[in-house]
């Protein structure tokens, strides 16, 4: 959203943070639950294009289906977890482009979806605020050593 009015309208819903305002857009990543169900269109240009033949279409579908129908909890697992990859990739891509960025989950979800008239099976996962650096911006925060945080099995 980067009209002022919209922006407003935005930073409100996520708890009057100044970011929101004040960066050039605020990106509100969106999840969707139920997403499996989407497979056979989204897989039919492969199908078409003999890149995968009926057999494995099918099996494919079966398989999304078995993992997926029924599981409201994984299905809202699969949707943060798509979309947190989504909006890191915006991460980088924005910082590719010498631009900051921010992620935002102090929002008000329920708001957010009206605002930007989600449908039901849509949730708000996260903000990415993106912009110029501005003056006065924090830097960067301390990071935890990479062998705290990444491990290796000797196995
Ligand atoms: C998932 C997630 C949600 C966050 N939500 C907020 C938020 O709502 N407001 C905020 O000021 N910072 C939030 N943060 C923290 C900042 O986005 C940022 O990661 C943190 O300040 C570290 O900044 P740095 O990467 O410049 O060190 C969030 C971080 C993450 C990973």
């Amino acid at each position: 959203m980067n009209s002022p009015a919209a922006k407003a309208r935005l930073k409100a819903a996520a708890y009057n943070q100044p970011k929101v305002g004040d960066a050039a857009v605020t990106f509100v990543v969106v999840g969707i639950v139920g997403g499996h169900t989407k497979l056979p269109a989204l897989i039919k240009p492969m199908l078409d294009g003999g890149h995968i033949d009926q057999a494995a279409y099918d099996g494919w579908i079966g398989m999304a289906n078995g993992m997926y129908n029924g599981k409201e909890q994984f299905q809202r697992d699969e949707a943060i977890r798509s979309a947190s990859m989504a909006a890191m990739t915006l991460m980088y891509a924005a910082h590719g482009k010498g631009l900051v960025s921010g992620a935002m989950i102090g929002f008000d979800p329920a708001a957010v979806a009206a605002e930007c008239k989600l449908a039901a099976d849509e949730i708000p996962v996260m903000l990415i605020a993106v912009g110029n650096a501005a003056p006065g911006n924090w830097p960067r925060k301390v990071r935890r050593p990479v062998a705290e945080v990444l491990s290796f099995s000797a196995d």
